[in-house]
């Protein structure tokens, strides 16, 4: 198997690289712009028989052509993590967001259309809008669609692609929605790492807002088997929901991680919050338990988030030069 894993040097793209170089025989190649985002040192040390590293942009038609020309096996798949990722930076400029994730979509499944490659496609559970906090449903894959930021609109507009390229085009793809991840090689921008390296570096843990709402969290390399799972034995044109029941409010994982890293629970501060910011996502992970087989590996948040915060001491290097960007941006925000 030969598969070509765009964004593939980001934080959930480089953890499914690793989960499948130990788990299948399959050769890699890598496409990742390397934005800001990209952490090639997560890529580093791997064999360079099975794993190829292309620089490029998955919009550029001519180069992501060429390499989806060379999957030419019955099980070769393309699986599609390339992404800007972040809302809040989709609230200062959708640009990118557009053209990434809708126009570099879009060029992937042209690709595949003209070469007949399988397509996997990951997306988020924030197309589905946001739930109130005693909605006793969660999303499944029936849920309509109805996303509030620019970032979320845009993946759904990927999503809608790619189900008109299906039906449309008989293109063969399967999709996959999943909630929050967390884990190592997560960017620091991002809500768990900020304040992990806020505390680790002296500063102050930020909560947005109240701190009520809910999201629902997974560990990267759950996120990982249960994509291989769907390569493996998906249904074509099928969509996934992937979640391991992991809802807490933001207030409950700040407070955790100041415990867990020895101060007081509530020694946090209040910032402003997010514009538009969606209440609570709840993922029903039915479908991919019992058609599929699929169960996640990390049962337990707190010990998931213990084992993320010693990552994080240990790997100062590398996250220490975006931090301080990262902090001069949110404080412009008042965050
Ligand atoms: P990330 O921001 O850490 O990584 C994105 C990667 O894509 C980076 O390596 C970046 O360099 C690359 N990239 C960006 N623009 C590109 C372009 N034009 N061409 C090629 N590569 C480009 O993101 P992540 O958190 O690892 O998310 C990966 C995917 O998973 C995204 O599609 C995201 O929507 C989806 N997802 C994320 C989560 C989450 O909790 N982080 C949950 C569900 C789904
Ligand atoms: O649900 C899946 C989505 O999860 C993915 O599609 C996105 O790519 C990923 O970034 C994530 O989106 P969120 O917006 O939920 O994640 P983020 O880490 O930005 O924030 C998590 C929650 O924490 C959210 O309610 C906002 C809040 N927050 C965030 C930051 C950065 C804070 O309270 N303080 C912060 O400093």
């Amino acid at each position: 198997m030969h598969l070509l894993v765009t964004g593939g040097a980001g934080f959930i793209g480089s953890n499914f690289v690793h989960h499948v170089l130990e788990h299948t025989d399959a050769r890699v190649t890598v496409l990742d712009a390397m934005t800001y985002a990209a952490s090639p040192a997560a890529l580093a040390g791997l064999s360079q028989e099975r794993v190829r590293v292309v620089q490029g942009d998955v919009a550029d038609a001519d180069l992501v052509s060429g390499l989806v020309a060379q999957l030419t096996g019955p099980d070769d798949a393309v699986v599609h993590y390339a992404a800007e990722s972040h809302n809040d930076n989709s609230l200062r400029d959708p640009s990118p967001f557009i053209r990434t994730n809708i126009i570099g979509t879009y060029t992937l499944l042209e690709a595949v259309r003209q070469h007949g490659v399988r397509l996997h496609h990951i997306s988020t559970d924030e197309v589905y809008g946001d739930l109130e906090l005693d909605d006793p449903d969660k999303f499944t894959e029936h849920t309509a669609y109805r996303p509030s930021s620019p970032y979320s609109a845009s993946k759904a507009s990927a999503d809608h692609l790619v189900r008109a390229w299906v039906r449309s085009f008989d293109v063969r793809a399967t999709l996959s929605n999943c909630s929050n991840n967390y884990g190592p090689w997560q960017h620091v921008e991002k809500f768990i790492p900020r304040q992990i390296t806020n505390v680790l570096s002296g500063g102050r843990v930020k909560l947005y807002g109240a701190g009520a709402n809910v999201r629902d969290w997974i560990h990267a390399d759950d996120h990982s088997s249960a994509v291989l799972c769907i390569l493996e034995r998906g249904e074509q044109g099928q969509t996934y929901l992937i979640g391991a029941d992991g809802e807490r409010s933001n207030l409950e994982v700040v407070r955790l991680i100041l415990s867990l890293m020895g101060h007081d629970a509530d020694d946090f501060d209040h910032v402003t919050d997010r514009a538009g910011h969606d209440l609570r996502y709840a993922i029903d992970a039915t479908r991919i338990r019992e058609e599929l087989g699929w169960r996640p590996g990390f049962r337990d948040f707190e010990e998931g988030l213990q084992r993320t915060i010693d990552w994080y001491a240990d790997h100062r290097a590398w996250w220490e030069p975006a931090k301080q960007s990262v902090e001069q941006s949110y404080a412009r925000q008042g965050q």
